[in-house]
């Protein structure tokens, strides 16, 4: 695998040498294919966040089926249990190792400055997957991952125009404290409603996880009870989580609570086709062939772009019934 990482490092030289070879078959990434350099299989760590949401299991699958012995690689998995201090560790024990290059879905954006510059002293690349970091650009070498501002945004806008022109008031359940998915949907989500008569009326962290969802919204409806109008939940899981509060306090979801989600998971989309949810936002979870070329370019010193993202859908009641049957997750 020192092979790999050193034609890492020398980038250039390596791919003009796979050219004039005519080794190079990283470009189309098809099953089967390796880093196009040698043909050695390409040792990657992947640091997963966790296990939290139907979204993450979701994405968890598609990176392990992009990342398979099939197409070329070896992968070591990690999931972190949602802990930053884990994830560094475990990022840390990936350049022990000496993998090839590192998979990484950042729990939260703060704290990869020390860990990402070890990795490139050691010559081995980090690709961002999913969320981003603080830390500065040229720590990793791409990011496969979502407009996370704009699905905020997309849900907001759509509450503004739906529920915004007469007084209502709103709670939200927020994902994981610190974490760009989080972050950046409340920037995009409060940008939106602004100006109209939305008022929040409670944020507070769900973890993106349905245990918590339930359990912080029961103590919303403990606090504010039939005054709460509309749930926005910063992920499909938390607000299936809450559907379980809000029946349990004999209110009907849906309807004497409009519940507006982003993911679009089957679940979800399942509650929205039964009128249940109000809303979705998608957030395409399917991201593991995009990141598995990225990884085979950085590594056969292709120049990649520093980011790519991927397209968003969202869907209301009758759009979630017309596609239902059709989704992948
Ligand atoms: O980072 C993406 C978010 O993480 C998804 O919306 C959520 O379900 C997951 O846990």
């Amino acid at each position: 695998m020192k092979a790999k990482r050193l034609l890492a490092g020398l980038a250039l030289a390596g791919a003009v040498a796979l050219a004039a070879t005519g080794c190079s078959g990283s470009g189309s990434g098809g099953a089967g294919s390796t880093d196009g350099a040698s043909g050695d299989v390409i040792t990657v760590g992947f640091a997963q966040t966790g296990s939290e949401s139907g979204w993450r299991s979701a994405n968890t699958e598609s990176m392990k089926e992009a990342f398979s012995a099939e197409n070329g690689f070896d992968l070591v998995f990690n999931a972190a249990d949602n802990k930053p201090e884990a994830q560094i560790a475990a990022v840390r024990n990936f350049i022990n190792q000496g993998v090839d290059a590192i998979v990484l879905a950042p729990i939260v954006s703060d704290g990869w400055d020390d860990v990402l510059k070890e990795a490139k002293d050691a010559g081995i690349p980090v690709i961002l997957e999913d969320r981003t970091v603080s830390a500065p650009d040229d720590l990793y070498e791409s990011w496969v991952g979502l407009d996370f501002e704009k699905e905020g945004e997309t849900a907001g806008k759509w509450v503004a125009d739906n529920y915004g022109k007469q007084p209502t008031n709103l709670v939200v359940l927020e994902g994981t404290t610190g974490s760009s998915a989080a972050t950046d949907r409340a920037t995009g989500f409060n940008s939106a409603i602004e100006g109209s008569q939305i008022k929040v009326l409670d944020s507070q962290t769900g973890n993106f996880t349905r245990a918590d969802g339930k359990t912080v919204m029961e103590g919303f409806l403990q606090k504010y009870g039939s005054e709460i109008n509309v749930l926005f939940a910063q992920n499909d899981d938390m607000g299936l989580g809450a559907l379980d509060a809000i029946k349990a306090a004999g209110l009907t979801p849906g309807q004497d609570i409009k519940i507006v989600t982003i993911d679009a998971v089957k679940d979800g989309m399942t509650a929205l086709a039964d009128g249940e949810f109000n809303y979705i936002v998608e957030c395409n979870p399917l991201l593991g062939d995009q990141v598995a070329q990225v990884v085979k370019d950085v590594l056969a010193g292709k120049t990649v772009d520093k980011q790519y993202i991927v397209e968003d859908q969202a869907f209301d009641q009758e759009q979630a019934k017309a596609v239902l049957d059709s989704r992948p997750y």
